[in-house]
């Protein structure tokens, strides 16, 4: 076993692990943060897309270990009841779900997006999105809720200016 320590959604976690964890593994089953999803086993679905030092990744291809002193956060940091992220407004208002099931990766992965490319177009949307595997949609509403959310977002940082 190998100790690690990080940050996940802004709290100290000292953990044992083995060396061969996932990052999902630990997230989910040794820290019951289950809203981080497992999709596939090819690395290809996106479900399981977190922020590691604020950069989306797909935690099912990272070892636990190669963490050690990171900030993590997963969709349970993001937001809470009654104060959702904008993001998460957004897909709500949009209907940028049916089964919910790709969700968290697809908030995960929009806010990094927004958070480099506030304005981002419809091709942008999508191309950023292609590593995130949706089987209800058809996409449409997803890129709807990530053009709504930033508009939102950009309208908020014009009211703090
Ligand atoms: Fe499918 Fe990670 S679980 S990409
Ligand atoms: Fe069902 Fe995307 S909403 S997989």
């Amino acid at each position: 076993m190998t100790a690690l320590s990080l940050t996940v959604n802004g709290d100290q976690v000292s953990v044992e692990v083995e060396p061969r964890t996932l990052l999902v593994e630990l997230l989910r089953e040794h820290l019951g943060l289950t809203g981080t999803h497992v999709g596939c086993d090819t690395s290809q679905c996106g479900a399981c897309v977190v922020h590691v030092d604020g950069r989306s990744i797909k935690s099912c291809t990272m070892l636990a270990v190669e963490a050690e002193g990171a900030q993590v956060t997963t969709i349970e940091g993001v937001g809470a009841r009654g104060s959702l992220h904008p993001v998460q407004e957004a897909f709500h208002e949009t209907h940028g779900l049916q089964c919910g099931y790709c969700t968290p990766g697809m908030i995960m992965s929009a806010i990094d997006l927004l958070k480099q490319n506030p304005d981002p177009n419809e091709h942008e949307i999508r191309d950023w999105l292609e590593g995130n595997i949706c089987r209800c949609t058809g996409y449409h509403n997803i890129v709807k809720a990530v053009q709504h959310a930033g508009a939102t977002m950009r309208a908020s940082v014009q009211e703090v200016k």
